[in-house]
């Protein structure tokens, strides 16, 4: 079975290929290489001991589509080409709306029209809202998201119940992330922002390698046992286990409009990840208190049981192997895949 992965030379996008191709899938990578390099993918093909097919190509381009799903006999496509920088999405909404939400119209289009009609989408906890409890089921009604990154990933998943309430031969699973981290245990393939790290564990993987001096923690003062943001770090390996327990669901059952929540149902502090990282890596991480990050919420966990049930999946991993293993990806490679 051959799988259209869109942005899979990204982040969670080449764990994923290579899980797929390590349970036999043949994969075909679609990605304009906005935010990730070809490096990613080279590393990908030498864990598996298999070649994948990479094309250079944007989603928003109909044309690429339209070739590609004609060549290739694909069972389902899984969509996690986007922006994902919640400050740029906030300066230029367009860029983020045109490639996020247009893009995703473009790629259903053309899956329709080569008569493709299951499709995994990277959604994220972000369309929850910060109004209900902890933690969070996929029962609770969305909320509204506090910036234009968040609105686009709310109004794909709406465009996608639209699409698969108009027409059953649609099967299409929504997976809201919750705190995506670590690496590839070999420290092959793992995170590799551009520029600033706007996420927590990368700018402390960056702080211990020194590529950094300081970090800065966002608030100590929220309603949390320590005062700082508590959040549900998954691995993103079993993320991408998680990818394709959703998409063995897609093929075997019948169509529908899914959504699960892939998070571990455990919440850490700020303090708590630092902790942890200077005991998976040696390494003091220096960090000084500021203000809190404008749209940050104080805590978000996931309620992971629907997708456990339904998907036979659970995060294995634990905030130890997360460390050890950003550790040993940043340690390997301390300018990423320059
Ligand atoms: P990433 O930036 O590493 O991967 C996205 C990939 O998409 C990149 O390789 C990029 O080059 C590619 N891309 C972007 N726009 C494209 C376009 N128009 N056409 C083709 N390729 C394009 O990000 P990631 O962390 O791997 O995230 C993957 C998906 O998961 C994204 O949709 C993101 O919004 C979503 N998500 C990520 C997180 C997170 O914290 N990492 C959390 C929730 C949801
Ligand atoms: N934090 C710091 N210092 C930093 C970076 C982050 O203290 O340099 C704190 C934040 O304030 C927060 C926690 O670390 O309390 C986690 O922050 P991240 O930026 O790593 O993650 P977020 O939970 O803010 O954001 C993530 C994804 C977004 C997504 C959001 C909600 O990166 O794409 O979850 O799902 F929108």
């Amino acid at each position: 079975m051959t799988i259209l992965v869109t942005g899979g030379a990204g982040y969670i996008g080449s764990h994923t290929a290579l899980a797929l191709l390590e349970a036999g899938y043949s994969v075909v990578v679609l990605d304009n290489l906005a935010n990730a390099s070809r490096e990613s993918l080279a590393r990908v093909e030498a864990l598996a001991e298999r070649t994948l097919t990479f094309v250079e190509g944007d989603i928003r381009d109909r044309g690429v589509l339209d070739r590609l799903l004609n060549e290739h006999e694909f069972s389902a496509v899984i969509h996690f080409a986007g922006l994902k920088a919640v400050g740029e999405s906030v300066s230029q909404p367009l860029g983020y709306y045109e490639n996020n939400v247009s893009g995703t119209v473009t790629l259903c289009q053309a899956m329709q029209a080569a008569g493709v009609f299951k499709l995994v989408f990277s959604s994220s906890a972000t369309v929850y809202g910060d109004e209900h409890p902890m933690p969070l089921h996929e029962g609770l009604p969305t909320g509204k998201p506090t910036n234009p990154y968040g609105r686009s990933k709310l109004m794909v998943e709406e465009v996608l119940q639209d699409l698969a309430h108009s027409d059953t031969r649609w099967s299409i699973a929504r997976l809201r992330y919750f705190n995506p981290v670590g690496a590839h245990e070999s420290g092959q393939i793992g995170e590799d922002p551009q520029g600033i790290p706007n996420n927590l564990l990368p700018y402390v993987a960056q702080v211990a390698v020194g590529r950094r001096d300081c970090l800065a923690v966002y608030g100590s003062d929220y309603a949390t046992p320590d005062g700082t943001g508590v959040r549900d770090y998954i691995h993103v390996m079993d993320l991408a286990e998680g990818h394709l327990c959703a998409l063995n669901t897609l093929l075997n059952n019948k169509n529908d409009c899914y959504t699960w929540n892939l998070g571990t149902g455990q919440g850490y502090s700020v303090l708590e990840v630092i902790d942890a990282f200077e005991r998976a890596s040696g390494v003091t991480i220096p960090y000084r208190i500021e203000s809190r990050r404008p749209g940050d919420v104080a805590t978000c966990w996931s309620d992971p049981t629907l997708a456990e049930r339904e998907l036979v999946w659970k995060a294995k991993r634990d905030l130890t192997t997360m460390m050890v293993d950003t550790w040993r990806w940043q340690q390997r490679n301390p300018q990423g895949y320059r």
